[in-house]
């Protein structure tokens, strides 16, 4: 049973869209008709209010951390059933009629949660990969890919089946990005405004 409650939790945690309340809250516009229409922190960059962009990453990423603490602290064998929760409720949010984002800071928080070696190899994988092209998917889905062999290689094998599961939906979340760049139209960070 332990394993729905898990579930449940990260799934409600992981459902608030946080970027999608920050930028209405302070009037920077419906995210959902700027840029890609993401909910995340790379389609906030684009209303050109970087402290809010920050702000969505953090937020995005803190949801999906604290949800496989609480996990873990309640019931220790449910973790890996939070982390897909979460990042299951932030794709598909049942507040949002099932349409959220792709998951990129979530699973980084998810990530960082279930083992720190994990969430480090997410992290720099995810930064790296930025610093060297600045194409924000490419980097959160080169560190999704990261996650599940960076838990084979530090020992944490338990979690290598939800981080596949997890690398293969934020890999499916971006299939619109992953037509931009193999036509060589998506856009970098840091390109400017959209409207
Ligand atoms: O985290 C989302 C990012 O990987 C891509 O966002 O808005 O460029 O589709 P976007």
């Amino acid at each position: 049973m332990e394993w729905i409650f898990g579930l449940l939790l990260g799934y409600a945690l992981g459902s608030v869209p946080f970027g999608l309340i920050l930028t209405r809250l302070t009037g920077a516009g419906d995210l959902r008709a700027i840029g890609s229409g993401n909910i995340g922190a790379t389609n906030v960059l684009r209303t050109g209010r970087k402290g809010l962009a920050a702000a969505t990453l953090l937020l995005d990423l803190a949801k999906g951390l604290f949800a496989v603490l609480i996990a873990a602290h309640l019931w220790p064998a449910a973790a890996g059933f939070a982390a897909l929760g979460a990042v299951l409720g932030h794709c598909f949010p049942v507040w949002l009629k099932f349409k959220g984002g792709k998951g990129v800071a979530t699973l980084m928080g998810v990530s960082l949660g279930l083992a720190w070696p994990i969430g480090l190899a997410y992290a720099v994988t995810w930064l790296g990969v930025l610093a060297l092209t600045r194409i924000s998917s490419l980097s959160g889905m080169s560190a999704a890919v990261i996650a599940p062999i960076a838990a084979l290689a530090t020992g944490h094998e338990i979690f290598v089946p939800p981080l596949i599961l997890l690398a293969a939906l934020v890999i499916w979340m971006h299939r619109a990005n992953i037509g931009r760049l193999r036509a060589g139209t998506e856009p970098k960070v840091g390109g400017g405004k959209a409207s």
